[in-house]
């Protein structure tokens, strides 16, 4: 089993790793530009005293450089298991001038490097869906977490069939795997579409972090509810 879930983790990696050059620039064609504003819009829930952030997948570390800008005290700890989408977060926040407060480590969220209980907020953009294990990867952010601190997740969840029929559905459906396709790699837009299918949706996530032990937790569809922001309290 242990094994089954080393290879499910390094397909993932090779996948985001064979899509980090374009990532950001597919990012914005596809969402419309919107994946900024959801991004602003979930760090607007931090508290601007925040010392210690945690970005769980922080890929090219587009979350992390919006929690940087709203705390202006806080250090960032990022990590992610592609190398590829390391590196170009590591150049971006050298180009943005912040390397010092923003660490790059490569970690499997389900297993992060870090002390219980260390963390002011735990950030997690589109990661959650990749997990081997749903409750174990929200078990960790728990764990990392001080009491009261705050856990922000932005997620792709699984929509009501007929949201599929409506234009965002169907340029999601249709149009998001070719496009991916053309301009990147497209085993990994097929599988944007079909993991997005084949999620959780909303409700049943925010169930499981209920059962965890997370307090006060809320979701909010964003966009016509393409993604979703969870925020919940330890
Ligand atoms: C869709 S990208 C999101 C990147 C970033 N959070 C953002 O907002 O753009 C998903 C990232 O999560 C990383 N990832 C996937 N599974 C992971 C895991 N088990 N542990 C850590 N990182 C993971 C991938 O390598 C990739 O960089």
């Amino acid at each position: 089993m242990e094994r089954l879930l080393k290879r499910k983790r390094e397909a993932i990696a090779q996948m985001f790793s064979a899509i980090a050059p374009r990532y950001d620039l597919l990012n914005r064609l596809l969402s419309g530009f919107q994946d900024i504003r959801w991004r602003k819009f979930a760090v607007d829930w931090l508290s601007p005293s925040a010392r210690l952030i945690v970005d769980i997948g922080t890929g090219t570390g587009d979350f992390a450089f919006a929690a940087i800008k709203r705390c202006s005290e806080a250090k960032i700890i990022g990590f992610d298991i592609s190398q590829p989408m390391l590196a170009l977060a590591r150049s971006k926040a050298k180009s943005k001038k912040v390397s010092d407060r923003y660490k790059l480590i490569c970690a499997d969220g389900l297993n992060l490097p870090i002390n219980d209980e260390v963390a002011d907020a735990v950030l997690c953009a589109f990661v959650v869906r990749n997990f081997e294990s749903l409750s174990e990867g929200i078990k960790e952010m728990f764990r990392i977490l001080k009491p009261t601190g705050v856990a922000l997740i932005l997620e792709f969840c699984q929509p009501p069939i007929e949201w599929w029929l409506t234009p965002i559905g169907l340029f999601v459906r249709y149009a998001v795997p070719l496009i991916g396709a053309f301009l990147s790699n497209t085993t990994a837009y097929a599988y944007l579409t079909a993991s997005i299918q084949n999620f959780l949706p909303a409700d049943a996530i925010a169930d499981k972090m209920s059962a965890v032990g997370f307090k006060k937790v809320t979701w909010l569809p964003l966009t016509f509810g393409v993604a979703t922001l969870f925020r919940a309290v330890k």
